[in-house]
Order: structure tokens, then sequence, then C-alpha cells
């Protein structure tokens, strides 16, 4: 499971340090991408130099080198990456990550990151069973981090006990089960298009509509929860921004194509966004007044780029899935269908848009799921059920895909 993953480690200062060599060593013959935060401490016990040559990566240790930080900042560390891995976390790391203390980088970008973390303790016996570390532990679990070891064994004191870290190996193994419980789409680059978009006339009017921007969102949210990197390009909603999730916010519906275009390559699109057909031919850069009935009473309007076609169509650049949405008010299934075609996407969602359905700006949704070989009619979901149906789809065809690839 780890070709393509991004694990960031951080290295605290333990004597089990000399073994996150070795950790990196595996994960780097797993397939993973390794780079690596050593904290003050930790380069007691290895070396910056050593730690870079294993990870093939520059090595982060100062939260004020404007190098650093000019390069890569902090929450940029933090946010690249698929997980975060502390190993050895000494009582120390535990301690400051349970009462959120950011006093170097590697404890900033634990407080910074908005993805998983993972912990490999390392320490004495009775540092291990202090009460004080037994409380920011229990912290640490209600914030579902996740523990690996530690184990008891030998300790390099000469005392015998719980405290050992859990071995390279083992971690290792962790890491890739987490990957495939909780993040199998880490490694994939997802772009979600959402909401409608609004088309000027002038400096005060345009032309919408009226989505909501509820079922992008949701599966941009559905992704970025199964580890997919992902970009959301909407128009404007009042939707919140999903969590892990970038953002880019565009009104037009040639903005949102250049938007799309710009965060190529993707693995997948999902092409939920309601966008306007047309536009109008010209902008009128000063208020039309109503007086002024020859312009006021006519807009030509031009046709907007197609951004799903595009994107199906893109050859070397087009994401490996493309999925698109098909509002329908009559003879859903067909339209969808013949959609489905024109379009050149592989799946299309149907649903159901004729009034009295009240599905813009509903929480709830009734679709048909169409690819070249099903058409599957879902039940009434909420929206967020429909994107996590929709993304345990996707994630069981990059399984394939990748099975495939092998
Ligand atoms: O052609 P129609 O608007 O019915 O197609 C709907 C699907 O095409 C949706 O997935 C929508 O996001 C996408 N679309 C697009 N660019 C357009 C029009 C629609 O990406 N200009």
């Amino acid at each position: 499971m780890l070709p393509g993953k991004r694990i960031l480690l951080i290295i605290s200062g333990g004597i089990a340090a000399y073994k996150s060599l070795d950790l990196i060593r595996h994960l780097r013959e797993h397939g993973a991408f390794v780079r690596c935060i050593v904290t003050e401490s930790a380069t007691q016990f290895v070396t910056p130099l050593s730690v870079s040559a294993l990870s093939g990566d520059k090595v982060y240790r100062d939260l004020f080198s404007l190098t650093d930080e000019a390069e890569m900042g902090h929450i940029q560390l933090s946010r690249d990456a698929d997980l975060v891995v502390v190993a050895p976390a000494t009582a120390n790391i535990l301690a400051k990550m349970a009462q959120g203390v950011g006093d170097d980088l590697a404890t900033t970008t634990l407080l910074a990151t908005d993805k998983d973390i993972m912990v490999a303790p390392a320490m004495n016996v009775r540092m291990w069973e202090h009460p004080a570390t037994q409380n920011n532990i229990s912290i640490l679990k209600s914030r579902e981090v996740i523990f690996i070891g530690p184990t008891e064994g030998k300790m390099a004191c000469g005392e015998f006990g719980e405290g050992r870290m859990a071995e390279p190996a083992g971690i290792s193994d962790a890491i890739d089960d987490y990957f495939h419980a909780y993040a199998p789409l880490a490694g994939r680059h997802a772009i979600v298009t959402s909401g409608p978009t609004h088309e000027a006339i002038d400096p005060v009017r345009y032309i919408a509509n009226r989505s909501s921007g509820k079922q992008g969102h949701a599966i941009a949210s559905a992704l970025a929860a199964r580890g997919a990197r992902t970009t959301l390009v909407t128009g404007p909603t009042h939707e919140p921004n999903p969590a892990g999730v970038k953002i880019v916010r565009i009104e037009s519906a040639q903005d949102m194509l250049n938007a799309v275009l710009a965060s190529l390559p993707a693995d997948m699109a999902i092409c939920a966004a309601a966008v306007a057909d047309w536009r109008p031919e010209k902008i009128d850069d000063r208020k039309m007044k109503k007086r002024d009935h020859t312009t006021a009473a006519s807009l030509n309007i031009l046709e907007n780029p197609d951004i799903l076609r595009t994107l199906a169509d893109s050859a070397d650049r087009r994401p490996h899935l493309v999925v698109g949405f098909a509002a329908e008010t009559n003879d859903i299934i067909e339209n969808a269908v013949t959609k489905r075609d024109y379009k050149g996407c592989d799946w299309i969602i149907a649903n159901d848009v004729s009034s009295g359905t009240n599905t813009f700006g509903s929480d709830e949704n009734k679709v048909h799921f169409i690819t070249e070989n099903v058409i599957e009619d879902w039940p009434l979901l909420a929206k967020t059920g429909v994107a996590d149906r929709l993304v345990d789809r996707i994630t069981e065809h990059f399984k394939t895909f990748a099975r495939a690839a092998e």
C-alpha cells in the first residue's frame, strides 16, 4: 500500500532514534516518500546527514530558519503529507502534543497538521508508567492519535519493562495497515468542482443558478477523509470549507476552467458544479441603466466552455477517472446515458431536479449511478451519504486499478 504515500517522520530525541534510520529504509523500500523533521535533541542521537542520506531529502529542523520557511513552511510540511509519524516519541514530545505546545518545528508542525498522527513511544519504563505520561496518552488517544507500541523488554538504561519503541518493521506494517483501513486514496489527487458559477452582466448583476454546492463540498470532504489530496474549485456558495481540502474560489465558468486546468495533473475529477451554460458576450464596466432599453432589454450570450468535456477529452492530461453529474427534469436515465457518451466521462451521477424534488439547496439527494456497464438506483440519501457511496466506488475503482498495474 505504500507506493507514492508521503510520510512526514518526526524524530524526537530518544536513544531509539537510531531505529528511525531503519524505519526510513523500510518505508522507502515499500515505495513511500519520507520527509523528516528532527528535534534538536534527536540530533544528539542521529545526525541530520544520515537522516538525509536515507530519506533522500532535505532534513527539516529549524522553525526559524528562513530558508526552511521560505522553501517549505511548517504548515506546508504538514499539509504535504498523507500521514505524520512520530518515531521515537519521547515522553516530552507526547506531553507537548497533549498540551498543544509549539516551541520548535516538530511541535508546531504537529499543531498545524490536518493529517492523522501516529506515534511510536520510546522511553524508560518509569517515565512510561508515570501518571503524567499516562494522562497525556489518554488525551492524545481521545484525539484519535494512533499509538504503535511501546513493547516490553530490556531497555538501553538496563531496566526491564514497557517503553521500548516498536521495531521498525512493525511500525512500517502498522503504517501499511493504516493506509488500507483509513486512507485508501492517499497519494491520489482529486479535483472536485462545486457550486454555481456567476456570469457577470455588469458590476452588480450576474446570471446564476440555484446550486448550493452541498453535494460537491460533501464529495470533496469524503475524498479528503479517505486520504486523497483534494482540490475543490468552487463557485460562490455559503457552504463551510471542508477540512483538509485546498479551496480555489472562482466566479465564472471561464475562471473555473482555468482553475481546474491549473490544478492538473489529477487522478480523478468529479464535476459536481452547476456551471452556467451561457455568459453575456460583453460585461459592462458600468451599471446598466434601466432607462437604456436598447442594452438592458437584450443580452447577447455566448456558450461557456464545458469543463467536464474538456477534462474528459484532454488526451495526455486526462485524469484517470472523470465523473460528471446530470441534473435532469425528465427521462432522467436516458438523458444521463446520452450525456455520459457525449461528455466522454467515465461515470455519471444523474439526479431528478424537476420542480417539487427540491434537490437544489436540500440536504438530500436521490440519484442514479451510471457507468459504461451499470445503472444503479440509489435510495434517497443525505448528500453526505451520496458522497460516501460515491467515494466507496472510487476507492474500489482505484484498488482494482492499482492491482491491475502491479
Ligand atoms: O451539460 P450539463 O450542464 O447538463 O452537464 C452537467 C455536467 O457537466 C456536470 O457534471 C457539470 O459539472 C458539467 N459541466 C461542466 N461545464 C459546463 C457545463 C457542465 O463541467 N460548462
